[in-house]
């Protein structure tokens, strides 16, 4: 049965006039009530694909923060997506920064957010994927806590509490809103991390890929760097991209406030930073793009960059939650359009110096 699109659009308006954080959080709500639309994975034999050794029946995925306790799984693995993110998780409850920290840019369609890995922990969060739960990729995003020490030995903690109830993990150092998180993106310091969190993966019962989550804010240079640490430690792929510190085209107040940026403002920045990475790790490791995706066109753009993947979440705050299956069906009819029968033979067909294929 097919979801009333006014009941959704109303659900939208409502939402509107409430502050943004607890907007999200009746989201949420309605999701588990069933107030929102939930066709079941869409799923074809063109949109079919292989992501890190991960069977999607569709590749656009709900990117990290939209559940960050993984409350609200069951509906949203019924929602459309081909894959789901939840966390970030820290390994103890944190509270976060002061509220307010989640701004809506309506001009821009856009959001800035400075939670600060608001958390329920890794034990509660663990206990909540150990639930049964329909069929369906799901990953987690990893954090550090604020005042940690190690916080390598944070994102390990985390990936072992719950590495057992979920099918891959994603390492985030590129959060704006924990303060030197990103100093972890550093040769040095990323190699070091990702030598302890592939440690803890390998010790899993049932190992999983790990991704590593990577800010828009990085000179091509950085970018690169990067990539050879991921592809010398046999990471399984790269998320790109996280939030921005930068404000590019913003004129409005709110633009002022601190925290990262999301929305189209990001998405030429996300773009750029996806077409340096497919250059860099030239079809070796997958690449899982995200930042202002907002349409089929805009999806189908980024494969045809080189990503194998799609994340969605500012987008879907805007249009609903709807918009990850019309995404889908848009992508579908695209490939279709250009007869292309699978879609991993559209990654990166239009990147610069195509032509050699993806290798994984
Ligand atoms: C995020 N994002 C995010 N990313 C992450 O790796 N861990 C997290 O906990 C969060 N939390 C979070 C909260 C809020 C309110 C927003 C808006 C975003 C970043 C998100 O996953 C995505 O990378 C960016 O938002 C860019 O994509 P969109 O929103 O432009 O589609």
């Amino acid at each position: 049965m097919s979801f009333p699109s006014w009941i959704e659009q109303l659900g939208l308006r409502l939402l509107r006039k409430v502050e943004p954080e607890t907007a999200h959080a009746l989201a949420l709500r309605a999701l588990h009530l069933r107030l929102a639309p939930l066709p079941g994975p869409v799923a074809s034999p063109r949109l079919a694909c292989r992501l890190a050794g991960l069977d999607l029946p569709n590749p656009v995925g709900l990117a990290a923060g939209f559940d960050k306790n993984a409350q609200a799984l069951g509906p949203l693995l019924r929602a459309g997506f081909g894959f789901v993110e939840v966390g970030a998780a820290t390994p103890r409850p944190q509270w976060g920064n002061a509220r307010p920290r989640l701004f809506r840019l309506s001009a821009e369609r856009a959001v800035i957010n400075r939670f600060g890995f608001n958390n329920d922990g890794a034990r509660a969060i663990a206990a909540r994927l150990a639930r049964p739960r329909p069929s369906g990729v799901v990953g987690l995003n990893l954090g550090a806590n604020k005042n940690s020490p190690d916080r390598a030995a944070d994102f390990a903690a985390v990936l072992s509490a719950c590495g057992p109830f979920v099918d891959f993990a994603t390492i985030n150092v590129s959060s704006p809103n924990t303060e030197a998180l990103r100093d972890l993106q550093g040769p040095a310091a990323l190699s070091a991390l990702l030598a302890r969190v592939i440690a803890a993966r390998d010790a899993l019962p049932r190992p999983i890929p790990l991704f590593l989550k990577i800010a828009p804010d990085l000179a091509p240079g950085e970018i690169e760097t990067i990539a050879g640490t991921a592809l010398a430690h046999r990471l399984d792929g790269i998320v790109a991209t996280n939030t921005t510190v930068a404000r590019p085209g913003l004129t409005g107040p709110l633009a002022a406030q601190k925290g990262g940026l999301s929305g189209p403002p990001l998405a030429a920045l996300a773009r750029a930073t996806l077409a340096t990475l497919y250059r860099a790790v030239g079809g070796r490791l997958p690449i899982i793009a995200v930042g202002g995706i907002d349409s089929g066109a805009e999806a189908y753009a980024r494969i045809r960059a080189g990503a194998s993947a799609i994340q969605l979440y500012t987008a879907l705050s805007y249009h609903g939650l709807s918009l990850a299956a019309h995404i889908a069906r848009d992508l579908d009819a695209r490939l279709a359009r250009d007869g292309v029968a699978r879609l991993a033979d559209a990654v990166g067909q239009d990147a610069a110096g195509a032509g050699a294929g993806t290798v994984f």
